[in-house]
């Protein structure tokens, strides 16, 4: 098992790219397998969570090429997928298990979908539930992995509001869509990241979004088309928070995608006073895309506002470091979906918080955290198998003077490979050792 030894850096400079979108290289391998003709995708996240995504659809039988970023997948159309042989293991990822417990519930075969312990653990009632209603046969222990789908049924339309923000219960359901008889529509009462929907209209397809409402036709076809995935702002985030709480830093995050449901960590950094500059504004394939400056900043302790949440909900781990730089108390509440992520990242960040001298207090739907110096560490930081967990404390170290201990840090892999590589390419000090 790897750890993590970092230790504090007062200089960030350079300009760097980060991989690949997670969630647009998922939806990318899903649709180009289900499209008619040839996809070509490029800066396609070479991560494990959409490796595995990739894997499950060759092991359906599609022919899916891979040099490095670029992929090539000669899609099977609608109807063309085949039985896989064996079980699909979707090791840590929730995306690809929740989508595709969509789109297979539509296939005329039977399927089985595991994880790792950590996706094991993770509540998938929410999609179990709706897709039931549409006449899916889905089901796994306690409504938890492995599941199991019998195939072969008749999907019907579903209008549904989605009981928490979730972009993943969304598109599970757009996907199912695709092959019910009539339109399928998802009201939704918090904007959740729309990749889905905008995806799908690159490949051709008729989806209606007003309004907090998204609706499609099932039944159609996908086209295949080309895409350039843009760099992953989760991932840009780990750098945005390091050049912020640095002590003289000014970094550059090259065509980072700042499509307007995935930019609340922007917001919720400038609302605490940092100095992020957005420039070269433009779209590529259909997503906007931003080089983004980022130079140190005095930070400030704020009450993060309810809209952002759904809109940075997986960069709160690196907002709680930020938090723990800042003069005063940061207070997050509405954000309960932190509890079953790839851990539950309110205690678990609480808990790595306290062993660095920073006061907390948790609260059941989120955290208040009051800057501070951290100290040396009472305790090892456990990262419990999630990947954001292991980044956020190592960007903690800008800013300690003590080096930060973190365990079992090879879950990084799952949506950053070279983090620690760009890392102390602009300036910080990790070292990964086995
Ligand atoms: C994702 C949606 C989010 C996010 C996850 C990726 C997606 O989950 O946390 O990392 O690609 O649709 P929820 O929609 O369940 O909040």
């Amino acid at each position: 098992m790897a750890s993590f030894v970092a230790s504090k850096s007062k200089n960030l400079e350079g300009s760097i790219k980060v991989p690949g979108d997670k969630s647009i290289s998922h939806r990318s391998i899903m649709l180009g397998s289900i499209a008619n003709g040839e996809t070509r995708i490029s800066g396609f996240l070479q991560g494990e969570d959409s490796l595995a995504t990739l894997n499950a659809f060759k092991e359906m039988g599609v022919n899916i090429k891979r040099s490095g970023s670029n992929v090539i997948i000669n899609g099977v159309g609608m109807h063309g997928l085949k039985e896989p042989l064996k079980p699909l293991d979707l090791g840590n990822s929730g995306t690809s298990i929740r989508l595709m417990a969509g789109l297979l519930s539509a296939q005329s075969f039977n399927t089985e979908l595991t994880g790792d312990d950590s996706l094991s653990k993770r509540p998938m009632a929410r999609v179990i539930e709706p897709l039931t209603q549409m006449g899916a046969k889905i089901t796994g222990p306690d409504s938890k992995p492995p599941l199991s789908i019998i195939g072969g049924q008749k999907l019907s339309s579903l209008t549904y509001t989605l009981p928490v923000a979730s972009a993943q219960i969304k598109s599970c359901l757009l996907l199912a869509g695709l092959y019910a008889e009539g339109e399928t529509c998802i009201i939704e009462n918090a904007v959740t990241r729309d990749h889905t929907e905008r995806m799908l209209k690159g490949f051709g397809y008729k989806v209606n979004s007003v309004n907090g409402m998204v609706s499609l036709s099932g039944q159609g076809e996908l086209k295949a088309c080309n895409i350039e995935v843009p760099s992953d702002i989760s991932s840009s985030a780990f750098f945005m928070v390091a050049a912020s709480i640095a002590e003289n830093a000014d970094i550059t995050l090259q065509a980072v995608n700042i499509n307007p449901t995935r930019t609340g960590v922007i917001d919720i950094l400038r609302l605490m006073g940092a100095n992020i500059n957005l420039q070269n504004e433009r779209e590529e394939a259909g997503e906007l895309v931003a080089d983004i400056r980022v130079c140190s900043a005095n930070l400030k302790g704020i009450e993060i506002p309810h809209s952002l949440v759904p809109l940075a909900i997986d960069e709160f781990p690196v907002i709680f470091i930020a938090a723990s730089c800042a003069k005063g108390v940061t207070v997050l509440t509405g954000a309960r979906e932190l509890r079953v992520k790839e851990s539950d990242r309110i205690q678990v960040m609480a808990d790595g918080l306290t062993s660095l001298g920073i006061d907390n207090i948790v609260l059941e739907d989120g955290i208040e955290i009051t800057g501070g110096q951290f100290k040396r560490q009472d305790s090892i930081i456990k990262s419990h198998h999630d990947h954001r967990i292991s980044m956020a404390f190592a960007v903690a170290s800008v800013r300690s003077n003590f080096e930060i201990n973190i365990d079992d840090v090879d879950n990084v892999k799952t949506s950053f490979p070279n983090f620690v590589e760009l890392a102390n390419q602009i300036g910080m000090n990790i070292n990964e050792v086995n």
